[in-house]
């Protein structure tokens, strides 16, 4: 049985696990990093954390078939660095993941945009199985997206395709994003964007568990706020919708397990939203691997790039 190492690189931390063939996720880790300032490159972090985990698991890297890298920001495939993030990250922009990992193993490595591994994640053992035309995102920080046409993920020239929460949907009226462009999709349907709108009516409501907790309990305000949420999430996928035609649309992130409050009004008003043809047949649900989707992504990238599949 084939076995890779995974590691998924998040806004918050680090994810290390061995993956196998079939997708399953053997033995796993997890420690945090830190993205701001001039702090300890983040990089660095990485590869003492995968150091530790190998010897802490006793795995011999001899026995691996390579490393599969999910990355947030915009990360150059072909070159395996980070060639973007919103914001000011120096200690992780520019990072050379792919020749720094595969100096330190001695294995082939791969790297890819953590959105567009949690698509392909989804479409290998998760809720896209067998599907080929999807959009995956992820709510977050902020919003990840991949897109799979066809079968094929779109990568774009350089791997940098599918960066949907850089969508402007309020390009010409819109909030400044950390991108320096204004009106991102991010900044109307990320988690946080929610924080942010519900910390201004009541500081209690400080994250996603306390802000669904008061919905459930039928606190009208929160209900409104998460009206006002689902239809910027709805608007930006009913564009997409017309652009790439999905018979699937995938939503991750923490707060993807709240069907009613969450999935089922995006679903409807996506429906709702777009022409008629494009609603026929189109599937909207909540991602199914959660934790695990970036690293079993890799995986499958990793696979994919090296003729496995
Ligand atoms: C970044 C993306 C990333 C997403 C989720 C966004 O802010 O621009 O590259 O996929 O966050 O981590
Ligand atoms: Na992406
Ligand atoms: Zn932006």
């Amino acid at each position: 049985m084939k076995q890779y190492l995974a590691i998924d690189i998040g806004g918050t931390a680090v994810k290390l696990g061995i993956v196998d063939e079939t997708g399953a996720v053997g033995p796993k880790a997890e420690e945090s990093v830190n993205f701001d300032g001039y702090q300890t490159p983040v990089l660095a972090t990485v590869l003492k954390a995968a150091r530790a985990f190998v010897e802490t698991q006793n795995i011999d890297v001899n026995t691996l078939e390579g490393v599969g890298v999910s990355a947030t920001g915009q990360i150059d495939s072909r070159k395996g660095i980070v060639a973007g993030t919103c914001g000011n990250f120096p200690n992780y922009i520019n990072s050379p993941i792919q020749a720094e990992l595969e100096r330190l193993f001695g294995l082939p490595v791969t790297v890819a945009n953590d959105a567009n591994c949690m698509t392909l994640g989804e479409v290998w053992v998760g809720g896209a199985k067998g599907y080929t035309d999807v959009i995956g995102v992820t709510l977050g920080t902020g919003v990840g997206g991949g897109i799979l046409t066809g079968g094929r993920l779109l990568e774009g020239a350089r791997g940098l395709g599918g960066e949907l929460g850089h969508y402007r949907t309020h390009a010409l009226d819109g909030i400044p994003c950390t991108c320096g462009a204004t009106g991102c999709w991010e900044r109307y349907a990320a988690t946080t964007a929610l924080v942010r709108a519900a910390q201004e009516k009541d500081p209690a409501w400080k994250d996603g568990r306390a802000i669904f907790a008061a919905a459930e309990a039928g606190n009208e305000t929160v209900l409104a706020l998460l009206d006002a949420w689902t239809d910027e999430i709805a608007q930006g996928l009913a564009g997409m919708v017309h652009i790439f035609n999905p018979q699937l649309i995938l939503i991750g992130g923490g707060v993807s397990a709240q069907q009613k409050l969450l999935i089922e009004p995006i679903a409807a008003k996506v429906r709702a939203s777009v022409m008629p043809a494009f609603a026929e047949g189109l599937e909207i649900r909540a991602a199914q691997l959660h934790n695990d989707a970036g690293m079993v992504g890799a995986v499958y990238y990793f696979r994919q790039q090296h003729g496995e599949t």
